[in-house]
C-alpha cells in the first residue's frame, strides 16, 4: 500500500493541514469508522456460543472512544480503579466491566467489591487478600451482592508477544497462578466462602499467527475441566495488527482464526456438559489502526553521515519505538516546501500539498523527536522521501498504547486528541494539556 492515509480516506475529506492548523501538532487523530470496524470484528470472534469481547482499555482510555466500544456492544477489561471510573463515566454498567489487577492493595479490592465489579485474582496472595477484604466488607454490610464470586488468572506456562516486555505468561513472567498451585485456589476460596466463577489468561501482546493463541485456548480449556461450574472462561487478548502496512504486511487472519477456534470449543462444550460464557480481551486490535499522529518536521541535519529529521513527535508523545523498538510506518503528507510560513500552507488544496512531495529522493533518514535523550528516536535509518522543514507527517497505527502511555516528559504538555466522525465532522475529544495543568499539581 502506498498511502494508508489516502487509501483509507482517514481524514474523510478534511485536509490534514487544516486539522493541524486548528489543533496544532503533535496531535492524535482518530477515525471513527475504522475504530468501529475493528471493534465489530472482535465482537464476532465466537458466534456459536455465548461470548463477549472485552476491550482491554489500557490500550486507549479516552472516554469518547470507550463510548464507541459501548455502542458496539463490547464489554471491557480494566486494570485499575482509574480505568473502572472512566468506564463508568462512559456509561458502562458494572456487569460489563471485568477488573484484572495485579499486586494491588486491599483498597482496590474494596473498590471493586463495593461496586460489585467482577475481579480476577492474579496470585494466591491476592486471592487471600480479596477473601479477607470481602469477608470484612460483607460483615459490615458493604459488599455488593454477588461479590463473593471472583475469577482467577491462570499462567498457562507459555507466552507470546512482540518483545519480552509484553509476554505476559510463561515461566519468566510475574503473571498468573501456576498450574501446580490450582488446588490451593480451592482451599483459599473455601476458607473465605468465595466462589470461583471464572478463569482467565492472557499470553501476551501482538501475534499475527493464530496458532499460538489456539494452543493457549486448548490448554486453558484443559485446565478448566478441573474447575466445577464455571460461569466464564476468558482466553485473553493479543491479536496483532499490521504495523508494516506500507510494506503490505498481511493482516491477522480473523476469519481463519474463527474457523479454527470453533471445533476446539465444540469439543470442550461436549465434554463439560454446557457452554460457559467465553471471553477474549483484545486491546490493540480494537484501536491501533484507528489513529495517526500528525507531526511537524522542524529541523533536518546531517551528523556523521546520518540524516536526522527532527520532529515534534517525541518519545513523550509516542513511547513505543523507544521502549520496545517498535515500528510505526511514517507517511509524508506533503506540505513543507522550504521556508514558507505555516499560514501559507493551510489554505492550499490537498492535491497541491501532495504534489510537493512528488519527485523527492528517497533515502535513509532517522526520524527523531524533540526530547533531550538520544533514545528519542521514532524511526531509525528509515527509507523515506526526503523530509524538509515544515513537512507534515503522519505516524500510523498509534491508537493503541499511544496516548495512554504518553507523558509530559521534558515538561512538554500532552497532545490533543481529535476524532474524525463518520459524517466527516471533526471533534476534539481531549484538549491539549497546558503547562498550567502541570503546575496545578505542584
Ligand atoms: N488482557 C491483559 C490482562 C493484558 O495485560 C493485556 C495487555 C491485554 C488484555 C490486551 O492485549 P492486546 O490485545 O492489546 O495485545 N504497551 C505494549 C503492550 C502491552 C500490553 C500489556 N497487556 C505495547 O505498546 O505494545
Amino acid at each position: 500500500m502506498e498511502s494508508f492515509v489516502r487509501e483509507s480516506n482517514f481524514f474523510e475529506g478534511n485536509a490534514p493541514e487544516a486539522v493541524a492548523a486548528e489543533y496544532g501538532t503533535p496531535v492524535y487523530v482518530y477515525n471513527e469508522k475504522i475504530l468501529r470496524d475493528r471493534m465489530r470484528q472482535v465482537a464476532g470472534v465466537i458466534t456459536k456460543y455465548p461470548y463477549t469481547a472485552n476491550y482491554s482499555v489500557k490500550a486507549n482510555t479516552n472516554v469518547h472512544i470507550l463510548k464507541l466500544a459501548l455502542e458496539e456492544g463490547l464489554n471491557c477489561d480494566a486494570m485499575s480503579p482509574g480505568e473502572i471510573t472512566l468506564l463508568l463515566k462512559a456509561g458502562f454498567p458494572k456487569e460489563r466491566i471485568f477488573f484484572i489487577p495485579n499486586n494491588v492493595a486491599e483498597s482496590e479490592f474494596a473498590f471493586s467489591i463495593e461496586k460489585g465489579i467482577m475481579t480476577s485474582l492474579d496470585s494466591l496472595a491476592q486471592l487471600e487478600l480479596y477473601g479477607e477484604t470481602w469477608k470484612a466488607l460483607s460483615a459490615a454490610g458493604k459488599a455488593a451482592s454477588g461479590s463473593e464470586r471472583c475469577a482467577v488468572r491462570i499462567n498457562p506456562g507459555v507466552g507470546a508477544g512482540h518483545c519480552d516486555k509484553v509476554v505476559t505468561a510463561g515461566k519468566k513472567t510475574k503473571f498468573g497462578i501456576q498450574e501446580a498451585d490450582i488446588p490451593e485456589i480451592f482451599t483459599i476460596a473455601e476458607r473465605y466462602g468465595l466462589k470461583i466463577a471464572g478463569i482467565n489468561q492472557h499470553i501476551g501482546s501482538l501475534f499475527m499467527d493464530p496458532q499460538l493463541y489456539l494452543d493457549a485456548v486448548t490448554n486453558l480449556l484443559r485446565i478448566a475441566r478441573g474447575f466445577e461450574k464455571l460461569e466464564f472462561i476468558d482466553f485473553g487478548g493479543g491479536y496483532g495488527i499490521p504495523y508494516h502496512k506500507l510494506q503490505d504486511e498481511a493482516r491477522f487472519p480473523m476469519e481463519d482464526f474463527k474457523k479454527r477456534l470453533e471445533p476446539i470449543l465444540d469439543e470442550f462444550v461436549a465434554d463439560y456438559g454446557y457452554a460457559p460464557l467465553f471471553k477474549s480481551e483484545p486491546g490493540r486490535f480494537c484501536v491501533a489502526e484507528g489513529s495517526v499522529i500528525l507531526g511537524r518536521v522542524h529541523a533536518v541535519k546531517q551528523n556523521n553521515g546520518v540524516t536526522y529529521a527532527g520532529t515534534d513527535v517525541g518519545m513523550n508523545v509516542l513511547v513505543r519505538p523507544s521502549m520496545y523498538d517498535s515500528w510505526h510506518d511514517i507517511e509524508l503528507l506533503g506540505a513543507g516546501v522550504g521556508s514558507e510560513g505555516l499560514e501559507d500552507r493551510v489554505g492550499r488544496q490537498d492535491a497541491e500539498l501532495e504534489g510537493s512531495r512528488d519527485g523527492r529522493d528517497r533515502f535513509e533518514q532517522t526520524v527523531t523527536g524533540n526530547i533531550c535523550e538520544s533514545g528519542d528516536i521514532l524511526a531509525k535509518s528509515r527509507m523515506l522521501p526526503e523530509l524538509r522543514r515544515g513537512d507534515l507527517i503522519a505516524v500510523l497505527d498509534t491508537g493503541a498504547y499511544g496516548y495512554s502511555m504518553c507523558s509530559p516528559y521534558n515538561s512538554r504538555p500532552r497532545p490533543a486528541e481529535v476524532l474524525i466522525c463518520k459524517d466527516g465532522s471533526v471533534k476534539q475529544i481531549r484538549r491539549r494539556e497546558t503547562i498550567e495543568d502541570i503546575l496545578a499539581l505542584m
